[in-house]
């Protein structure tokens, strides 16, 4: 096989507000040489999943992980197919997911981020970045471990899920809807997105937050105020739940993409509903749960197989179009969860 010509996309500034794709981002060719060292494998990168929290990554601030360095490879978790193994648990042809980062090959070692999976007939493996990766995982226990679901879901809970058209929220809202049976409000950023949420995903109401009469309308839509709120957005959606927010009721900090570009984000300002409402909001982060995923993985298989949970990706083609499809990420682009396709997967017998 000999040297690889790899392409690599490196952070090359920490952006202040928003991400431009051309100077936040380098492109690079380097040559990756094919000497695997024990236990070690090569692999070619099939999918980059893009993750809002990557903007995060960018900022040289305390967080849950380190940020990433000026001039390293663009961290993100992909699925990647082995080319070449020096690790007899990993054969060439196998499927992984793993954090290879923007760009087209890596050499892995085994650690608990490489995790092989299975390929399924007619399931792309993609799947294993959304509904069936770390998205779906965390809607899960959000609303599991976070939103006590199981204590508080049935017919009379109220749940509103934010950014509930994407991938995250889309999961969410399914279980809260078609697992637990509580009554769904989704809230999402076109008037079409919306459509998709009632319409396919079978959600009881969806409002577009981008109407001038959002909270009028989240409002009657609440009639028995909020039980449980999924929020992936933060900013005046979370402020419009705290008004709303039922006694003892429950909001869950997945995310906050609405303040991520901010150079200094403001907070909520009707947080003393907490106090008065004796409501609780709590932050996680998914892998907190990483000893419970087996359980949640097989939960989720067997809701997909029932037909309760589906789920859409929006795939941008190439390599090179991930930066663009980041900043997209951010404008509300997506439906479902959001992924750039670099390779097809090879027949084990072509490789
Ligand atoms: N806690 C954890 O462990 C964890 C793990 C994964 C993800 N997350 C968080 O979960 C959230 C969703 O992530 P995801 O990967 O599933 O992404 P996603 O929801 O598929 O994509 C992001 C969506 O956010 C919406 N959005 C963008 N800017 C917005 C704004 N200013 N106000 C309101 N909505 C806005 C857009 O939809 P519209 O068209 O509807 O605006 C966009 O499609 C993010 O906040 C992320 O950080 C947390």
């Amino acid at each position: 096989m000999g040297a690889i010509k790899n392409t690599q996309i490196v952070l090359a500034n920490r952006p202040v507000a928003d991400i431009d794709p051309k100077t936040t981002f380098k492109f690079q060719q380097v040559s990756l040489s094919d000497e695997l060292g024990p236990n070690e494998i090569l692999v070619k990168v099939l999918f980059i999943s893009l993750d809002p929290a990557m903007r995060g990554w960018m900022r040289d601030v305390r967080s849950y992980i380190r940020p990433v360095r000026i001039d390293e490879v663009m961290r993100s978790a992909d699925v990647a197919q082995v080319i070449k193994s020096n690790n007899p648990d990993y054969k060439v042809g196998d499927l992984v997911r793993a954090t290879c980062g923007w760009q087209e090959y890596a050499v892995l070692k085994p650690s608990e981020d490489l995790v092989k999976i299975q390929s399924f007939p007619g399931v792309s493996p993609s799947t294993y970045l959304g509904v069936l990766g770390l998205t779906g995982l965390t809607a899960y226990f959000g609303l599991f471990e976070v939103g006590e679901i199981e204590k508080k879901g049935g017919p009379n809970c109220t749940v509103v899920v934010s950014g509930a058209a994407g991938a995250t929220g889309s999961v969410a809202a399914q279980i809260a809807k078609h697992v637990f049976g509580c009554r769904v409000i989704g809230i999402a950023g076109s008037d079409d997105k919306c459509e998709y949420l009632v319409k396919e995903l079978g959600l009881d109401v969806a409002l577009n937050y981008k109407s001038k009469t959002f909270f009028k309308e989240l409002t009657a839509a609440t009639p028995k105020l909020i039980d449980i709120f999924f929020d992936n957005t933060g900013g005046d959606i979370l402020d419009g739940c705290l008004r709303r927010i039922a006694f003892k009721g429950r909001i869950i900090v997945c995310g906050a993409i609405s303040t991520y570009n901010e150079a200094v984000p403001k907070g909520p300002a009707y947080y003393s509903a907490l106090i008065t409402q004796r409501a609780r909001m709590e932050g996680f982060i998914v892998f907190d749960y990483a000893e419970k995923y087996g359980k949640a993985t097989a939960d989720m298989s067997k809701w997909i197989k029932e037909g309760k949970l589906k789920s859409r990706e929006t795939v941008i083609q190439g390599i090179e179009n991930t930066p663009d499809a980041l900043v997209r990420l951010f404008k509300g682009d997506n439906t479902g969860k959001m992924l750039v396709k670099v390779a097809e997967e090879e027949s084990k017998s072509k490789l």
